[in-house]
């Protein structure tokens, strides 16, 4: 029988008004029943120093705790330069690290990203699955949810208004849930 999936979320862009934290916040109304949605601020994590990687920040150690107790994982990224932000490249170097403590360990894991250009952070989310490869994440290949035009489909005031936006993110949540699901049954 199907247990609770708890997701933990978060997005690679620290502004404020980010697009893709408001990609979140949508997710976390469309949150299918059986599962709950926390959405985790990357603000604080320092940059990666493999000399401290023994003693990290405690804004690291409850990263690493939020990601292992959850059940799955969901990121928003935002496209910087045809690849992911170095905050949320950074998060994930923490996050896996010492050596034999990668918490994202057979994790399965969601991408979504936005962006106001017209390729809506494809190459991004390709190069966020890169890692997932040396990470040992069962990261879910379809539906891909690429926000284009993100300024038209989320208002000022950061709510995703776009309604088949707002489809593809709750497609996106139901089928982490069946896949995360699908793992635990294997
Ligand atoms: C350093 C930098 C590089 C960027 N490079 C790209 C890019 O390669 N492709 C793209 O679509 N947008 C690019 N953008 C624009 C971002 O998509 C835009 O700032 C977006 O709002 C960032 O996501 P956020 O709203 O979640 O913070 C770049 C922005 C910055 C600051």
């Amino acid at each position: 029988m199907d247990r609770t999936v708890n997701i933990l979320a978060f997005a690679g862009s620290l502004r404020k008004a980010s697009y893709n934290k408001a990609l979140l916040r949508a997710a976390a109304e469309l949150v299918p029943s059986g599962a709950t949605l926390e959405i985790f601020d990357l603000e604080g994590i320092p940059p990666f120093n493999q000399d401290l990687e023994s003693q990290p920040a405690e804004k690291v150690k409850e990263f690493k705790a939020k990601i292992k107790a959850a059940d799955a994982v969901l990121i928003a990224t935002p496209e910087y330069n045809y690849s992911i932000p170095g905050v949320l490249k950074n998060a994930i170097d923490c996050a896996s690290r010492p050596y034999g403590d990668n918490a994202f360990a057979h994790k399965p894991v969601a991408i979504m990203g936005a962006s106001p250009g017209m390729i809506g952070t494809a190459r991004a989310q390709y190069h966020l699955r890169q890692c997932f490869v040396f990470l040992s994440c069962a990261a879910l290949s379809q539906p891909e949810v690429i926000v284009a035009h993100a300024h038209e489909k989320i208002d000022e005031a950061g709510n995703v208004t776009d309604q088949k936006t707002r489809d593809k993110i709750k497609e996106l949540l139901e089928a982490l849930v069946a896949w995360t699901n699908r793992l635990k049954e294997a």
